[in-house]
This record gives structure tokens, sequence and C-alpha cells, in this order.
């Protein structure tokens, strides 16, 4: 009808009438294409020097990437009140000059990296107050001064990696009230700039990168409660995290990889109870320990991909019931055992490929599992059973698992169980090895049954004996190694008789039938028999005990003679050695030297 016919022409000259209207032109400069339905505005790669003038007001998104423009000037978008996002990455913009982006109200956005910045003035900023997102990185910054971002206070992003930042002023990110996300670099640092993040009272993520140092001090990040987000990467140097480092912290996610660290970080992470993903990939990690990770009691996910692994000790996840992901993938592991476990049914996800895994029952639950785990497409690959080698788990049957991982139990070799009966002072050797597979480790246990170390005058030997050096009657007894692998273990008891020295012994220093080994015969033997070491530790017991009961004597006649109310001022005390009275009514020998000493009271 004729209403709807005039509508329709009423509209049609309004369209036509549009583009003529004086105040909405629509130009687009010859290097850009503008996209009218969008308000986007794409000048990239368009062979610009300078920012192009005429650019349509209304423009929501202004794209300057790949061109030469090598200056912004003051007041260089004025304009464009409705720009959300500008971009002008990879340029040659070597000078930005003071509140060149002063009008872009609304301006969400601001891409400037790789340019060729080196310093960015106070004020360059001004005006950007909705500004959220900023990006500087790789350009050559050498500083970042007080109060540069002070006009940011809707900033949440903020990347400024890759620059060759030598000094970060303490008042830097001054006025980053909102910022939730801080990428920077510390190539040319020299210390984790702690107190200009401290301004960053509402940071939940930062990335550093690259700071060359070794170790990484106390209260680092103290004051960053909201953080929950710690990246540290490519701090090659690294090599130790103080034990209070990561104190105040209360991070959900750490991350240290690419760093110089050869252990994990126990004491620095007990704080951080509520951690759910930890990443310590890439370190020369050799081993995880056992017991020791329990305070993470809210893990999920544990990372360490890349490093040196060699062991993870039984226990080793103790207390983390949540652990849902494990990536152990290219270390040197030979076998993982459940028993490192909280609990292997919470497992969802385990790389383990790239590691030269032995194929014996100790693998035997991972086979078990496979239905339940996801191995992200890289199965484990035995490596150095022979029988195995090359096989991957998926290409057990489930019927055939328990008879292709298998372990023996270990064996221990000696024929015959050694009772040994030496004279006291000499040194014994009890021998022991033993077979099964996996090779089994030997421990031996002393007559009390007590686990003996590797340390000390009786200790357990690398290579499985037992060595007893001077050897004393009172180390008389039943010694039990005992040998053990994921099959069980096996064990030998020997036995020792230490028999007293005789008597007759003359010289306390050079006893006769004292002889460092059981073989040499006591007669051949010329050496003095005491290492030198033996000796002063001897002497120095021997001065101090010496030492101490001088001065309790004096203390003693001091404070009588002050109570009889007259000074003595010289004392003389002869002492004579407690060796030699102990064996005084033994001993028929020469040694009866005593000594003498005069001492002043004052
Ligand atoms: C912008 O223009 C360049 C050059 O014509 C083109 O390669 C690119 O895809 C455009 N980008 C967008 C977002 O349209
Ligand atoms: C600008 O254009 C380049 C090239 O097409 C593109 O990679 C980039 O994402 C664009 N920037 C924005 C903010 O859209
Ligand atoms: C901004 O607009 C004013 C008029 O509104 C004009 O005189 C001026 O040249 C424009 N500036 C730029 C940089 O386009
Ligand atoms: C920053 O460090 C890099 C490598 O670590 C070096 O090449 C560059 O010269 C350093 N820059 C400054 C300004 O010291
Ligand atoms: C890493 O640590 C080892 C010793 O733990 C040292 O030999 C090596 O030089 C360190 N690497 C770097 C890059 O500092
Ligand atoms: C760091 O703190 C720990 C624990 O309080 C302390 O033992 C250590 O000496 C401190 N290190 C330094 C370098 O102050
Ligand atoms: C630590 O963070 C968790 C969640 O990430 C939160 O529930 C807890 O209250 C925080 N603790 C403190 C002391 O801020
Ligand atoms: C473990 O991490 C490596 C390296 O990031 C990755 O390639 C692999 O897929 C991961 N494995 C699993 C099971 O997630
Ligand atoms: C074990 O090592 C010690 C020294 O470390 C050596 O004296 C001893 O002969 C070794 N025993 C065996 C059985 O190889
Ligand atoms: C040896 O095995 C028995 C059971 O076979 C076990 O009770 C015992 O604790 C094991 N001893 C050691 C030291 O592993």
């Amino acid at each position: 009808d004729l209403h709807a016919v005039l509508h329709w022409a009423a509209f049609c000259l309004l369209a036509a009438g549009t583009p003529l209207m004086p105040e909405t032109p629509r130009l687009c400069p010859p290097s850009c294409r503008c996209d009218a339905a969008t308000l986007e505005v794409n000048c990239s790669g368009g062979r610009l020097f300078a920012v192009p003038s005429g650019l349509p007001f209304e423009s929501t998104l202004l794209n300057l990437t790949r061109n030469t423009i090598k200056t912004l000037a003051t007041r260089q978008f004025h304009n464009l009140t409705q720009l959300l996002h500008l971009d002008l990455s990879d340029n040659l913009l070597t000078l930005v000059e003071v509140e060149a982006f002063l009008g872009l109200r609304s301006l969400l956005t601001l891409r400037l990296p790789r340019n060729h910045l080196k310093v960015i003035s106070v004020g360059v900023f001004a005006g950007l107050k909705s500004l959220q997102l900023l990006d500087i990185s790789s350009n050559k910054i050498l500083v970042l001064l007080d109060f540069t971002f002070r006009d940011l206070a809707s900033l949440e992003f903020f990347t400024a990696d890759g620059n060759d930042f030598v000094f970060v002023s303490r008042q830097a990110f001054a006025g980053l009230t909102s910022l939730k996300k801080l990428a920077i670099d510390g190539r040319n640092l020299t210390a984790v700039p702690t107190e200009a993040l401290a301004q960053l009272t509402d940071l939940r993520s930062l990335h550093l990168q690259h700071l060359g140092l070794a170790v990484l001090p106390n209260y680092s990040f103290h004051p960053l409660v909201h953080l929950k987000e710690l990246i540290i990467s490519h701090f090659s140097r690294l090599e130790t995290l103080s034990g209070n480092s990561l104190f105040g912290l209360n991070l959900t996610s750490l991350t240290i990889q690419h760093c110089n660290l050869s252990e994990v970080p126990y004491i620095p992470l007990q704080p951080l109870v509520y951690l759910v993903y930890l990443d310590l990939s890439f370190n020369p990690i050799t081993c995880i320990r056992g017991n020791l990770l329990g305070d993470l009691l809210r893990l999920q996910e544990f990372r360490l991909v890349g490093g040196s692994l060699m062991c993870i000790e039984s226990g080793a996840f103790k207390g983390l019931a949540y652990l849902r992901v494990l990536n152990v993938s290219q270390n040197f592991l030979t076998t993982l055992e459940s028993g490192s476990f909280h609990s292997v049914d919470t497992l969802k996800t385990l790389g383990l490929g790239d590691n030269p895994l032995a194929c014996d029952c100790r693998l035997l639950w991972v086979a078990q599992r496979q239905l339940h785990v996801d191995f992200d497409g890289r199965p484990p690959i035995c490596a150095t059973s022979v029988r195995l080698e090359g096989w991957n788990f998926l290409d057990f049957a489930e019927d055939e698992l328990s008879n292709l991982l298998t372990c023996r139990r270990p064996r221990i070799l000696n024929l015959k169980s050694p009772q040994v009966r030496v004279d006291q002072g000499h040194t014994v050797e009890f021998y022991c090895s033993a077979e099964g597979d996996p090779q089994p480790s030997v421990s031996w246990l002393n007559p009390q049954l007590r686990r003996i170390s590797t340390t000390g005058r009786v200790r357990a030997l690398s290579n499985g004996s037992l060595e007893v050096r001077y050897a004393q009657p009172l180390d008389s007894g039943t010694y039990i190694c005992v040998a053990s692998n994921a099959a069980g273990n096996d064990s030998l008891a020997v036995s020792l008789l230490v028999q007293a020295l005789p008597p007759s012994s003359k010289n306390l220093f050079r006893p006769k039938g004292w002889s460092a080994s059981p073989s040499a015969s006591p007669g051949e033997n010329q050496k003095l028999p005491f290492d030198l070491k033996t000796l002063l530790i001897a002497t120095t017991i021997g001065f101090f005990s010496f030492f101490s009961s001088v001065t309790v004597c004096f203390i003693f006649m001091f404070f009588w003679s002050k109570g009889k109310g007259q000074i003595k001022h010289t004392a003389t005390i002869a002492y004579v050695p407690r060796s030699a009275v102990s064996n005084n009514n033994t001993r028929t020998g020469n040694y009866k030297e005593t000594g003498r000493f005069t001492m002043k009271l004052i």
C-alpha cells in the first residue's frame, strides 16, 4: 500500500544521503583498508612512515603493524575517541612523545612490541584511563622510571619481556592498582625488583624470566598476597631458593623451569599449602625424595620433564591425595613404584615416556592401570630389560602381564656365614654380595638390629661390604646383611668376636698386635698404627678434659679462698693423665709421667 511505499522511499533517500553528510565523513587513507561494518582500519604492511591523517573518527580498531613508523607525536591520535584497539607492532619506533596517546579515552589495548624504544618518558601514557592491556615487549628499554605508568589505573595485563632493563625504579609500577598479570624480563637485572613489585597490590600472575641470580633471596615476593601464579623461567644460574624466598605467597600455580636447580626446593615449598600445579621441568634435579612434599596437600599436577631424575623415592608423593597428573618424561628413570604415590587410584595422566625403563614387577601397576591412565600418546617403553626391550606398555595383553613383568627375589651369594675372631684393634671386612632382578640393595644391621650407616668406624661400604675398623670388644656380636628388592629380601648373619688386648702391652701408642688389617701379621707391621687424625682427636679430647678439670678446680678454689677471706696468689697443681691412672693397677710399665702446673690467682 501507499504507506509502505512512502516509508520505503524515505528510507532509500536517507540511505543515499548519508555519505554526503559533512558530520560523518567516511574517508580512508590510501594505504589502509577501512571496514565500514566493523569500523576497523587495517593499515598493516602499508609502507607508512608516519601515522596517516584523515582516519575515520569512529574507528574502533587501528592496525598499523608492519610499517616503518619512527615517531609518535604528541596527541597523535587525538580525534579517535572511539578507538578500542591500537596495534603498532613491528615498526621502527624510537620516540614516543609525551602525551602521544592523549584523547584515546576508550582505548582498551595498546600494542607496541618489536620496536626500537630505548626510553619511555613519564607521561607517555597520559590519558589512557581505560587501558586494560599494554604490550611493550621486545624493545630495548633500559630503565623503568618512577611513575611511568601512573595514569593506567585500569591496566590489567602488562607484558614487558624481551627488553634490556638494567634498572627498575622503586616506584616504577606505582599507580597500577588493577594490574593482574605482569611479564617482565630481567636479562640485565641483578636482583628481583622486589620493591617495585610491592606496588602491585592486586597482582595475580607474575612471569619473570632470564634473571642472572644464583640464589633467590628470602622474601623476594613478600607483599604479593594475591599472587596465584608465579612463573620463573630461564634463570640459567639459579641453583638455590633460600628457605623463605617464597614466604608470604599463597600460590596455586608455581613454575620454575629452565633453571639450574639440582634439588626440589622442599623447604621453600612447604608454606604453599594451596598449590595445585607445580612445574619444575628442565632443571638438573636427580631425585624426588620421600615424604618431603606432604605439605602440598592440594597438589593435583606435578611436572618435572627433561630433568636428570634417576629416582623417585618411596613416599615421594605421600600426602598428595589429589595428584591427578604426573609428567616425568625425558628423564633417566628406570622405574616408578606405586609406593611413591599416596594412592595410584587418583592418577589420571602419567608421562613416563623417554626414560630408560626396566620392565619388571615394579611397573606392573602401570601396565595394569593402562586403561585408566592417559599417556598422552606416549606410552612408556621398556628399555633395559633384554627380554622386553622396545615393548610398549600398550602391547601387553592383560593376561600375560604378570608373567612378563616379573622380578626375582634377592639371593645372597656368600657360601657360608663367617665367624670371625680378631684381636682388639684389627680392621675387619665382611663381604656380602647378592643377585636378583632388579639388582638388590644391600644394607647391614648391627647386633642391636639397627641399620648401620655409611660413615663412622663401623660402616656399610657402597659395594655391600661391612667394615669394622680398630675393632673393640664391644663390637662383638651378630651382624646381619639384608639384600632387598621389589620382590622381597634375603639375609645373612655373620658373627664377630673381638678379643681384648692382652694386658702386657707396655707402650700405649704402639701396643703389640695392633695392626691396621687382619691379614698383616703383627710382627711385620712397622708403621705407626694410629693415623694422624685419631692421634689428634685423642690429644684434643685429653686436653679438653684436662682443662675443664683444672677450670672447675680453680673456680672451686677461687670461691673457697673468697669464703675464707684470704687470698692465695699462686697454686700448683700436679696431674696424672687419666689413661695412666685407670691402667695403673694392670700396667707396670714406665708410663708414669705426670704434669705440673703453676697458676696465678687474681
Ligand atoms: C590487514 O591487511 C593485510 C594486508 O593487506 C592482510 O594481510 C591482513 O590479513 C589484514 N588483517 C586483517 C585483520 O584483516
Ligand atoms: C593487525 O594485523 C596483523 C596482520 O594482519 C595481525 O596479525 C594482528 O593481529 C592485527 N592486530 C589486531 C589488534 O587485530
Ligand atoms: C581532529 O579534529 C579537528 C576538528 O575536529 C581537526 O581540526 C584536526 O585536524 C583533527 N586532528 C587530527 C590529528 O586528525
Ligand atoms: C643485556 O644482556 C644481554 C645478554 O645477556 C647482552 O647481550 C646485552 O648487551 C645486555 N644489555 C645491556 C644494556 O647491558
Ligand atoms: C649449574 O650448576 C652446575 C653445578 O651445580 C655448574 O657447574 C654450572 O656451571 C651451572 N650452570 C650455570 C649456567 O650456571
Ligand atoms: C633465609 O631464611 C632462612 C629461614 O629463616 C634462614 O635460615 C636463612 O639464613 C636466610 N637466608 C638469608 C640469606 O638471609
Ligand atoms: C590462599 O588461597 C586460597 C585459594 O587460592 C584461599 O582459599 C585462602 O583463603 C588463601 N589464604 C590466605 C591466607 O590468603
Ligand atoms: C609431558 O610433557 C611433555 C613435554 O611438555 C609432553 O610432550 C607430553 O605429552 C606430556 N605427557 C603427558 C602424559 O601429559
Ligand atoms: C669394597 O670397597 C672397599 C673400599 O671401598 C675395598 O677395600 C673392598 O675390597 C671392596 N670389597 C669388595 C668385595 O670389592
Ligand atoms: C623382609 O621381608 C619380610 C617379609 O618377606 C618383611 O617382613 C621384612 O620387613 C623385610 N625386611 C626388610 C629389611 O625389608
